[in-house]
């Protein structure tokens, strides 16, 4: 946070929006973006392919935080979206996204799916497995349609980051093999057949990831076998999807760079290989998440109850917990946390903030620095808008929060809270004989 952060009364404010306000509309907990700093990392991603003189296209890997609002923003920043379900690719479809944008990914997509992307020209199917290349040639047959598609492979990379989100390495469930032929064999029953038109490869080595290593390892190998397919197959891509993964400052203890420089080192790495392997610079295709809405959001709680033990840290209890955010539960994900009415008061002591789901494992922030509370203060979790909305559940049957956009000064709600009916809506009763 920067004085900047903070408004006259003293309060965090979000997007020119006090954050006390917010959370007294619309009701806590509450998942708050500030649209602008999605804007303006999209901004930063086009920026640096044009500096770079180079084809691209910034496509939001829109699992990090899907809503109609935000493919809404997406169109008018020019970016691209990546969906990986048919309840994404409805959800860009009802918010009117341009479906020549989107690329369809998944590790096993249904013959549902395909169909819906087929019927609704979706722009590229990420290609990942052998059945999948058969069941969308019989759903192309079947339509006596054609579409373009992009094949996954694995490039074979570790990346230092949690073993449930890194995707790289041999060892992984998404993707054509390398080391054993298979992403050549798929090549060649792509390119024999004239319903799918092939644009290039694609890889995705984890997310949260801090080092240029991985990424630039990632692009060098993509160009690795770009330049084999051309010799062994004459087939030259004119796509280089490097995936996503560029890691964001949770806490003070992460010091990444900026999403875009990581960007700027993958396509000078690019434009390098491609000197290197006599080929030319392809189009360069990124698929941010993370990077793109985690630090754009924040989710509001207030406090309620307090459990002291002595000699313990305490655990202050809010309003919300591993429903609306799993990633600490599941990841042990560290967040920063501030008094939204007075994020610049001293910090008096180190508490654990306990989430209200039935779960021990229910800890938000295992030791989080803050002022004095009260049952009623409104607390302010950071960083939060990837990952969070879009991993929430209803367990303990807990309605899901409400998601407000906020952007000069106005505030918009644009998913609204679940209500107890909402949660009942799909039950029905068994009829006991
Ligand atoms: N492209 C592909 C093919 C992906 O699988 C992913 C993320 C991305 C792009 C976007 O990665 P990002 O830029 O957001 O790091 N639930 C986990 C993260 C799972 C990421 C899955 N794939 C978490 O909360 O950390």
């Amino acid at each position: 946070l920067t004085a900047a952060d903070i408004n006259e009364a003293g309060h965090l404010q979000i997007g020119g929006v006090d954050s006390i306000e917010l959370a007294h509309r619309f009701g806590t907990p509450l998942v708050v973006y500030d649209v602008s700093r999605i804007r303006h990392q999209i901004q930063a991603f086009r920026h640096v392919f044009e500096e770079n003189h180079v084809d691209y296209a910034v496509s939001y890997a829109s699992k990090a935080f899907a809503a109609v609002a935000m493919y809404q923003v997406a169109a008018t920043e020019g970016a691209h979206v990546d969906v990986v379900s048919a309840g994404e690719l409805y959800t860009a479809l009802k918010a009117g996204f341009p479906m020549e944008d989107v690329s369809f990914h998944g590790n096993n997509k249904s013959r549902q799916e395909l169909e819906m992307a087929v019927d609704h020209h979706v722009g590229t199917i990420m290609l990942d497995n052998f059945h999948e290349i058969d069941l969308l040639n019989e759903v192309l047959t079947a339509k006596n349609s054609s579409i373009d598609v992009m094949l996954r492979i694995t490039p074979g990379i570790s990346a230092h980051t949690n073993k449930y989100i890194q995707t790289g390495q041999v060892d992984s469930k998404f993707g054509f093999d390398l080391g054993s032929g298979q992403a050549d064999e798929a090549l060649q029953k792509v390119l024999a057949n004239p319903r799918m038109k092939m644009r290039g490869l694609h890889a995705h080595i984890g997310s949260q990831i801090f080092e240029l290593a991985g990424f630039e390892g990632v692009a060098k190998k993509l160009m690795e076998v770009a330049a084999h397919w051309k010799h062994d197959f004459d087939y030259e891509a004119e796509v280089v999807n490097v995936g996503g993964g560029f890691g964001i400052r949770y806490t003070k203890d992460d010091h990444p760079l900026k999403p875009e420089e990581f960007v700027d080192a993958i396509i000078k790495a690019i434009k390098q290989e491609a000197t290197n392997l006599n080929l030319k610079t392809p189009a360069i295709w990124i698929e941010p998440g993370r990077s793109i809405v985690g630090p754009a959001g924040y989710n509001l709680y207030t406090v309620g109850s307090r459990k002291d033990v002595p000699g313990l840290k305490p655990y202050l209890a809010v309003d919300g917990g591993m429903g609306d955010n799993i990633r600490p539960a599941l990841y042990q994900a560290k967040y920063e946390t501030v008094l939204a009415s007075n994020p610049a008061a001293p910090l008096t002591e180190h508490v654990r903030i306990a989430g209200k789901y039935c779960e021990s494992g229910d800890i938000l922030a295992q030791d989080q620095a803050l002022p004095a509370t009260k049952p009623g203060d409104v607390l302010a979790m950071l960083d939060t808008g990837a990952y969070g909305y879009s991993m929430a559940s209803n367990y303990n049957r807990n309605p899901r929060p409400a998601v407000v956009f906020v952007e000069n000064g106005q505030a918009q709600l644009v998913i609204k809270r679940e209500s107890l009916d909402d949660l009942v809506s799909l039950d029905l009763p068994y009829n006991e004989n």
